[in-house]
């Protein structure tokens, strides 16, 4: 996408200044999801946190989705057991992609940890189109999700 950074640049600024001053996880999570969904027009944006073992949905915008994922299943899954951002160009290659939709062609999930380090919950954004995500989106996401759970 052109001016992708640019986007990133000015989207990592508003997602500050809106989350600061809020301390609630979830409506800090709602804002996040709408703006990240609103700045590109993704598919689905959205979080997985982690409760009594499980990736649970959390706040998101798009579709209705998967309410539950384990641990090393799907996209999701392995983001969490490997605890490392996951770029799928084509999510049919990716071996047990959990379809929520089957209009999702290409997918990124990024890790969100606690101040001690421990891995909390996930971003998890679908895109329509192929290979739509980059190591420039993973760069940017994690930085916009760096503070969300600190
Ligand atoms: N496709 C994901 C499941 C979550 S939904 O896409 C919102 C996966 O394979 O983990």
């Amino acid at each position: 996408m052109e001016n992708k950074e640019a986007k990133y640049n000015l989207l990592l600024k508003q997602v500050k200044a809106t989350l600061e001053g809020e301390s609630d996880i979830i409506a800090n999570m709602a804002n996040l999801a709408a703006m990240i969904h609103q700045t590109f027009g993704f598919w689905w944006t959205g979080f997985y946190i982690v409760r009594d073992g499980m990736l649970v949905l959390g706040p998101f915008q798009g579709p209705v989705a998967c309410t539950r994922i384990a641990k090393g299943r799907g996209v999701c899954g392995t983001a969490w057991a490997k605890d490392s951002t996951i770029v799928v160009p084509d999510v049919e290659e990716f071996p047990g992609h959990i379809a929520c939709s089957s209009f999702s062609r290409s997918e990124i999930v990024v890790p969100i940890h606690d101040a001690e380090g421990n891995f909390v919950a996930e971003l998890d954004i679908d895109s329509e189109k192929l290979a739509t995500f980059d190591d420039t989106d993973a760069l940017w996401l994690e930085r916009i999700v760096a503070d969300l759970w600190k």
